[in-house]
């Protein structure tokens, strides 16, 4: 498995990533949303299965889920999930935290 480090520190990846907002990182040319939810981070696929959106520019909501600003699909961040299964899972990807930084792999 490839790690690409995203962040030298935990402190420079919290202060990048506020609480429960998602965000768009670009790895490699891919569109990754990440969360930072409670200190734990998640990535996803930052394109929403369901016809496209950026899933970084959404919500997540109290249950962990990032919601589509299109037409509001729920997607899991650990799991990518749709939670009423109405399009594909999102592709997630892991994310490890080490002594050299934080680091994703995709
Ligand atoms: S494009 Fe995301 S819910 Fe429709």
């Amino acid at each position: 498995m490839d790690w690409i480090k995203i962040f030298e520190t935990r402190t420079a990846a919290e202060a990048a990533l506020a609480d429960n907002q998602p965000r768009l990182l670009l790895v490699r040319g891919q569109r990754i949303c990440i969360v930072n939810r409670g200190g734990k981070f998640f990535a996803v696929q930052d394109k929403c299965t369901h016809n496209g959106e950026s899933l970084s520019k959404g919500k997540v909501n109290f249950r962990g889920e990032v919601i589509c600003p299109l037409h509001q699909y729920q997607f899991n961040i650990k799991t990518g999930r749709e939670c009423l299964q109405r399009s594909n899972d999102l592709e997630c990807y892991p994310i490890k935290e080490g002594e050299e930084g934080i680091f994703i792999s995709i």
